[in-house]
């Protein structure tokens, strides 16, 4: 794998591949000493154009797990136009040595425009870029939707079968764009739940079914429902009366949450808006994956730095990271 910049071009087999390096990577992540020295001497420079508090240290964990030396570079709030700042500081990056360059940026496929440059000769993570894709997200999603379901089962395992329901900010979310394409390729049945004002206009052309009823989505039993967070920074009008009234429409409130099947997990990948769109029941209940949702970031982070940089050919040290998965 050479960059990752999207779940929407993973193939099944890619993505599952992903998921179950990220299980052998959890797996040495419970030995008592948790550093493995698979990336020893390669250097990876977190380059965060937006704010950012987990998925920043989540890399930074994973990276430093497998012993790459970290560089982090908060590059928020530059005036000079988007393309030039990046250029610069990509030169900059390559001119330090990168060999991963993990990105958040504002602009939807600024990853991409990296990538693609020949700025630099680094692998590319996305890391979230606007309102386009977050695949390291979508991803552990996917795989703490499989932890639960599978348990110690869970590898060379698809989603076949599963129902997830997406409730939120949609038109927004990259979280959620991400986990349309990757959930749709695991082969879960995708339900995306919002108010019409934050489903997207290309809604039609996603592998999914639209409900504007909270409570018609959670009485179809869904396995997981994940909820969005709504992101105020990136409304520039009303797409909803008041924050009172979203909650008491598409918010998970204790009684939503009574009506979930017995099996069924409530995910959020944070930062959460308690009150909001999810309560605090919902949030600190047994049914919530939350904290296993960061804890499982770690793993497929470190997953993804491996099949980057250490590549699916290479020996995996002391990890047995190419022991099971589809060969690319
Ligand atoms: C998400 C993001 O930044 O897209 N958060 C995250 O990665 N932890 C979702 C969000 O901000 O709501």
């Amino acid at each position: 794998m050479r960059h990752l910049l999207d779940t929407k071009s993973l193939s099944p087999a890619e993505a599952l591949r992903i998921l179950d390096v990220a299980e052998d990577m959890a797996d040495t992540q419970q030995r008592e000493v948790k550093k493995l020295p698979t990336l020893r001497g390669r250097t990876v420079v977190n380059l965060f154009f937006e704010d950012s508090t987990r998925t920043r240290i989540s890399f930074e964990a994973a990276a430093k797990r497998l012993s790459a030396d970290v560089i982090n570079f908060a590059a928020k709030g530059s005036s000079v136009s988007k393309g030039e700042s990046l250029q610069d500081t990509a030169q900059t990056l390559q001119a330090m040595g990168a060999d991963a360059v993990v990105i958040r940026h504002g602009a939807s496929g600024a990853p991409r425009t990296l990538a693609t440059s020949g700025w630099i000769s680094a692998g590319v993570v996305n890391a979230g870029d606007g309102t386009h894709e977050h695949p390291t997200q979508a991803l552990l999603d996917a795989y703490t939707i499989r932890k639960r379901r599978f348990g110690d089962d869970s590898r060379g395992r698809d989603l076949s079968g599963v129902g997830v329901t997406i409730v939120g900010d949609i038109l927004h979310s990259r979280v959620a764009r991400s986990n349309v394409w990757l959930l749709h390729t695991l082969g879960a049945r995708v339900t995306l739940v919002a108010p019409p004002t934050l489903i997207p206009q290309d809604v039609s052309t996603w592998p999914v079914r639209v409900l504007y009823d909270l409570d018609e989505a959670i009485a179809a039993q869904p396995d997981a429902l994940m909820m969005l967070r709504i992101q105020l920074e990136r409304m520039n009008a009303a797409y909803f009366p008041t924050e009172r009234e979203y909650s008491r429409r598409w918010g998970l409130d204790a009684r939503r949450l009574q009506g979930l099947g017995a099996d069924s997990i409530v995910m959020h990948p944070g930062p959460m808006n308690r009150g909001l769109e999810i309560s605090a029941e919902a949030a600190d209940s047994p049914r919530s994956t939350v904290l296993e949702q960061v804890a499982n970031g770690v793993s497929v982070r470190m997953a993804a730095l491996y099949l980057l940089l250490a590549g699916a050919e290479r020996d995996a040290d002391s990890t047995d990271a190419t022991r099971k998965g589809t060969t690319r």
